[in-house]
């Protein structure tokens, strides 16, 4: 037999507000973390498979039409790694095809977004192989996502989800992430991100070597501890709809992230001059306007600003007048959070 099937995934980013940072074990998150599923930044991949008539399987990627080295030796290491779950592709020649909606040069993280989309064109290409129909369990596809990229895990529901066991939630985990749009206010469903890209480059120190550096960090442990509290705390807050609260934990847990940063051994910045510019611009906004805009970082230079839908025009025409001068060819990604599959 060498019929040629084919499947497709999209797959969001998400832009986590507790961060995960730190973690042990086949990628175990040293605390929990929260993030907002985003709508406009996404990955669309296709893998078109067919018998090859050996045992192991080939694979061929390509990214936006080109062959990308780096990203095809990741997903060849994440198969070999995790070959206990991936038993249905031997035999197969695999070619994965990629692209993302967001320019791949923006300096957006987009592993959440590209290695979900993997695990749910091979969930199907599962389902295919082994002649079965079952539904999408996404949680399943959440726990394989984690193996990839630990925010990834958090890129398979809507809305909001929770990765890493927290005392108030019972059925989450260190393994998987799991849904919380049904304890959200509805405030949040449809908060934006409007992502500030300060620099587009490639980070001088990337997200596997920051959480190393996390091992035997002097702070680390009062570090888990607060990341904890504040996912008790934002857990609250999501449920009641306190903005206000909300822009203190975002802020504190992006600020705290580039702290563990500093003082890392070796430490290192990967804020630029123009990120505390804008910083410092969102913070006077907001005094003087009284819009609840707030600030989140993720690892890197880029601010993601976040408001809600109501303060959209105000908040535009801050980005406009005052903050795209600071960004690189003055780009502004306007995303928002994904408040359900079908949209
Ligand atoms: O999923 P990773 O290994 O790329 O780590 C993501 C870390 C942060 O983006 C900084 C925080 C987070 O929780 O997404």
């Amino acid at each position: 037999m060498n019929v040629v099937s084919s499947v497709f995934a999209k797959s969001p980013s998400n832009i986590a507000i507790v961060k995960y940072w730190g973690k042990h074990g086949n990628q175990l998150p040293n605390n929990p973390s929260i993030s907002f599923t985003l709508s406009r930044c996404f990955t669309e991949t296709h893998i078109t498979f067919k018998e090859n008539g050996g045992d192991s399987y080939n694979m061929e990627f390509l990214f936006e039409g080109k062959d990308l080295p780096k990203f095809k030796e990741k997903i060849d290491k994440y198969l070999i790694d995790n070959q206990q779950y991936f038993g249905f592709l031997k035999g197969l020649d695999l070619k994965i095809e990629s692209s993302n909606s967001f320019p791949h040069s923006s300096g957006i993280a987009s592993s959440a977004a590209s290695m979900s989309a993997l695990v749910l064109c091979l969930l199907q290409i599962e389902n295919i192989v082994t002649q079965s129909v079952t539904p999408l369990d996404r949680r399943k596809a959440s726990f394989l996502s984690r193996l990839a990229s630990g925010s990834a895990s958090r890129s398979v529901y809507p809305v909001m989800t929770l990765w890493g066991a927290t005392p108030s939630v019972p059925d989450s985990s260190d393994e998987y992430a799991v849904p919380l749009a049904n304890m959200v206010h509805p405030v949040f469903k449809s908060y934006h991100d409007s992502i500030l890209i300060v620099s587009n480059k490639e980070k001088s120190v990337s997200s596997r070597a920051g959480h190393s550096l996390m091992n035997g960090h002097p702070l680390a442990e009062q570090r888990y501890q607060t990341a904890r509290q504040n996912t008790e705390r934002l857990l609250k807050v999501l449920q009641s709809g306190d903005i206000q609260e909300f822009m203190t934990i975002a802020e504190a847990e992006a600020l705290q992230l580039h702290d563990m940063m500093a003082t890392s051994t070796p430490p290192y910045r990967l804020m630029e001059p123009n990120t505390l510019k804008i910083l410092e611009l969102v913070r006077e906004f907001r005094k003087e306007t009284n819009v609840p805009a707030c600030f989140t970082l993720d690892a890197g230079p880029n601010v993601h600003l976040l408001y809600p839908d109501e303060y959209t025009t105000q908040v535009q025409s801050f980005i406009k007048d005052d903050l795209l001068q600071y960004c690189h060819d003055n780009q502004c990604i306007d995303d928002m959070v994904q408040s359900d599959w079908n949209k």
